[in-house]
């Protein structure tokens, strides 16, 4: 294992495709220590603040490395799951086995009560959303009320560790001095705080965790330094103590801007494919292949709660930055174009029945936070049509509450138009013949760009058009 200042290499990007190598795990039998002063080769008592799809599977990770590990969270069917030794997040794979076996091994609980459970720890580590309230600002209810819980429990050689994406100078500006009062505690000297991105994929979470370098900046050097070593305990990666707290913000708000940035040009591209008639998939493939060619994918828009919101993180504190603003306007935007192209074809949308597939911000992954197929299918509605869904991770009522009527994968129905609004390889199997009425495929992610479709249908992608497709399936 390793600590260094900065990254030692990167991967290639060639052709956009990323696959780091993962690390074995290098870690021999640690020592335990109480308390735990950040000595290299030791655990001690750690708390996750946040049991969700991020912070479960961290908790595993902790407590897989020897630390005695209580996952907190406010929400009691979380709690009880995981003292059941049950994992409440589904989707991720190894996280039900690892929450079993760490739970068996005794080395897993949870509970409501944050104040207890910090006040025995040796360091705690906050992943509870911080999301955008209606005016793009950061809405720091639930971290505010996370930090507040913990406060009754924050004590002398604590070391709090924020992994939540915060706007740039949150650790040391918003968090920093109430730890500090709580605990009547200075920061650096017998509290150490830091901060250090969460930068996981949802679905390959275990496999990240033993990849991508892990980020570490502290409000002083001791905080770096302890942060560092309880990474370098748990995670199979380098571990980059970076100069402080505020450049490890405000790499995980370039990292994830960066991709957001990319993906409007790409949609910007993608519109300018339609008028060029070409198809914008062959291009970016083709560009690509230029090893400083990174161009990500074009889609109907950006969802779940990383992507789309901390390019606002980022403009709450820096509003001038006049890229970032025009990117998230114009990946919103992609969904005003989708809707008018299918009234446009339909000749209106009053009444039309249309069918919206995948709810979920991305396919497999069970989150609705920011998801396009939202507004996608309030301003269908809005202009009249009668909107249906279908989304395989999601329940009838799930469905419901989003507005739409819930479809039934398989049934025959009159829908004049689908819209995709995932990726999901389902759809691939979408038996058309079901639809006698369908006019109008909308692929919002250019999924199905190979599939046959009746004469009747007309095709449209984001970029790539009906008389442009089938070249992407011929074999090179
Ligand atoms: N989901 C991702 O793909 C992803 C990727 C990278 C980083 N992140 C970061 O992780 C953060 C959390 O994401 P997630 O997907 O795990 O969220 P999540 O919604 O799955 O889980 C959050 C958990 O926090 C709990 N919670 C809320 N307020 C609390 C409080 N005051 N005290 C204790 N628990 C509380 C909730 O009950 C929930 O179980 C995000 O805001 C983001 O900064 C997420």
């Amino acid at each position: 294992m390793t600590i260094v200042a900065s990254p030692s290499g990167v991967p290639s990007f060639l052709g956009g495709a990323i696959r780091p190598a993962i690390n074995p795990c290098a870690h021999g039998t640690p020592r335990p220590a109480s308390p735990w002063t950040g000595e290299a080769g030791t655990v001690g008592r750690a708390v996750v603040v946040g049991a969700g799809k991020m912070g479960l599977p961290l908790a595993v990770q902790f407590a897989r490395h020897g630390w005695d590990v209580t996952a907190v969270d406010v929400n009691p069917d979380v709690v009880a799951a995981v003292n059941a030794g049950r994992s409440h997040v589904t989707e991720e794979p190894g996280l039900a086995e690892g929450v079993a076996e760490v739970h068996a091994a005794g080395r897993l609980r949870a509970t409501t009560d944050a104040a207890a459970a910090v006040r025995q720890a040796d360091v705690a580590v906050l992943i509870v959303p911080v999301m955008l309230d209606d005016a793009h600002q950061p809405d720091y209810r639930f971290m505010d009320s996370a930090v507040e819980s913990i406060s009754r429990g924050v004590h002398s050689g604590l070391t709090v560790i924020f992994e939540t994406t915060l706007p740039v100078g949150d650790t040391r500006g918003r968090f920093l001095p109430r730890l500090e009062a709580a605990g009547g505690l200075i920061g650096d000297e017998d509290l150490f705080v830091a901060f250090s991105p969460e930068r996981l994929y949802s679905g390959a979470v275990f496999a990240n965790l033993a990849t991508y370098p892990k980020l570490v900046g502290g409000v002083g050097p001791e905080s770096t330094r302890r942060a560092a070593v309880f990474y370098d305990s748990v995670l199979d990666a380098e571990i980059v103590a970076m100069s402080g707290a505020e450049a490890a913000e405000f790499s995980k708000l370039a990292d994830t801007t960066y991709r957001d940035v990319n993906i409007a040009l790409a949609n910007e591209f993608a519109r300018f494919a339609d008028r060029a008639g070409v198809d914008i998939q062959e291009v970016i493939a083709a560009a690509n292949s230029q090893p400083y060619s990174h161009i990500h994918q074009p889609g109907i828009g950006v969802g779940g709660h990383c992507i789309p919101v901390y390019p606002h993180l980022l403009l709450s504190r820096a509003p001038d930055l006049e890229v970032v603003a025009t990117a998230r306007r114009t990946n919103d935007g992609v969904l005003g174009s989708v809707i008018k192209t299918i009234e446009s074809q339909l000749g209106g949308l009053d009444d039309a029945q249309i069918l919206v597939l995948g709810l979920t911000y991305r396919e497999n992954v069970k989150e609705l936070a920011y998801s396009r197929a939202l507004p996608l299918i309030d301003r269908l509605g809005f202009h009249g049509a009668e909107v249906w869904a279908y989304d395989p991770l999601l329940s009838d009522e799930e469905i419901a509450r989003s507005c739409a009527k819930p479809y039934h994968w398989g049934e025959s129905a009159p829908f004049r138009a689908i819209v995709t609004q995932t990726g999901d390889r389902l759809w691939r199997s979408l038996d058309f013949s079901l639809y006698p009425r369908l006019e109008v495929l909308f692929d919002g992610r250019n999924s199905l760009r190979e599939v046959e479709l009746p004469a009747a249908v007309r095709y449209f992608g984001i970029g790539v058009q009906a008389a442009t497709r089938r070249r992407a399936a011929t074999p090179s």
